[in-house]
């Protein structure tokens, strides 16, 4: 049995879909507070529910029962419930998955990471994952970490300032940066075989996209396909530093330190990891077609 922790959301939501289209065992860890529609649409596709909560260690004993490989894509950062800090969840939260997973003999644990790099700044998320990292490193299970690059469809889509349909795109950092941004999809293909390899056992595997483009070569492709030019305000990193500096609490310093982590760029050579696990990555240009109108 496959269990997903954070299985009504952007990755985990994949990763249980592929689980089930391949013909695996599958549950699927929701919330009582969990977006209903969610749930049902797991549910009419045959998902095995388990209720359950990070800071809740009992549901996560009854929730590994039985269990070989827990996935744990959750986070707080963006569905917090009242009280889930991310202290609370990210890290103390992620503590409890894994202790209850090892005590209920599960054997493989794949928890999703992101990269940073040899940065000179912390913050409370990235903070908690390394936390959860090293505390699963010890434990006794096979684990892999997969520290993934920026998601496209997150960092490319208007929720975080690039609206492509209407042309008006913020960029963080001077847009020269080169990042090798990927697809949630694409990472949830890559977690699932490496789950699956020994090749991935008690490894760090760092996932980008196919290729490293710059903010500014991004807005070029969008430009191109739309055929106008795109509308640009750039927010400089010094404005990145003074948010983080100035954050009153856990949530926006780290909302301010991911925003300079790509600002900073993130350029992952691929090419080893690629012929060890042959997955076709989607490009930057492919998800341009998919967003922009026709
Ligand atoms: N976005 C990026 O560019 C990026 C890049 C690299 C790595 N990552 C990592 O990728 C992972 C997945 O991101 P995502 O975009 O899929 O996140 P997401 O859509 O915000 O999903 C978060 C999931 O965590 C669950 N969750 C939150 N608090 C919980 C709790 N107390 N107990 C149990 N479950 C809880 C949510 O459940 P509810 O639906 O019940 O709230 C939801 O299923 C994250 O760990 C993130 O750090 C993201």
């Amino acid at each position: 049995m496959n269990l997903v922790v954070g299985a009504t959301g952007v990755l985990g939501s994949e990763i249980v879909a592929r689980l089930a289209q391949a013909g695996k065992p599958v549950r699927a860890l929701v919330r009582k507070s969990s977006s209903p529609e969610k749930v049902s649409d797991l549910e009419s596709r045959g998902i095995e529910l388990a209720y359950g909560d990070l800071t809740d260690r009992a549901s996560l004993d009854a929730a590994c029962r039985g269990v070989e490989t827990v996935y744990s894509t959750a986070t707080a950062i963006q569905s917090r419930q009242e009280g889930n800090t991310l202290q609370r969840v990210d890290r103390d939260g992620q503590a409890n998955l894994v202790d209850a997973a090892e005590t209920a003999g599960v054997e493989r644990f794949v928890f999703i990471s992101f990269r940073v790099g040899g940065r000179d700044f912390d913050f409370p998320l990235q903070a908690a994952k390394r936390e959860t990292a090293e505390r699963l490193k010890s434990s006794g299970m096979a684990w892999t970490v997969i520290e993934a690059s920026i998601f496209m469809e997150v960092w490319l889509g208007p929720h975080l300032g690039f609206d492509a349909a209407n042309g008006r795109v913020r960029v963080l950092g001077t847009g020269d940066q080169k990042i090798s941004w990927v697809s949630y999809k694409d990472v949830a293909a890559f977690a699932i075989a490496a789950a699956e390899s020994d090749a991935a056992r008690n490894r760090t595997i760092a996932v980008g996209g196919p290729e490293a483009l710059s903010p500014n070569e991004v807005i070029r492709i969008f430009e191109e396909r739309s055929g106008r030019p795109f509308e640009v305000e750039r927010v400089p990193e010094p404005a990145l530093r003074a948010m983080k500096a100035g954050a009153t609490n856990p949530v926006e310093e780290t909302f301010a330190g991911l925003m300079l982590l790509v600002a900073g760029g993130d350029e992952i050579d691929m090419r080893d990891t690629l012929r060890r696990y042959p997955i076709r990555m989607t490009t930057v240009r492919e998800y341009a077609e998919g967003v922009l109108p026709r």
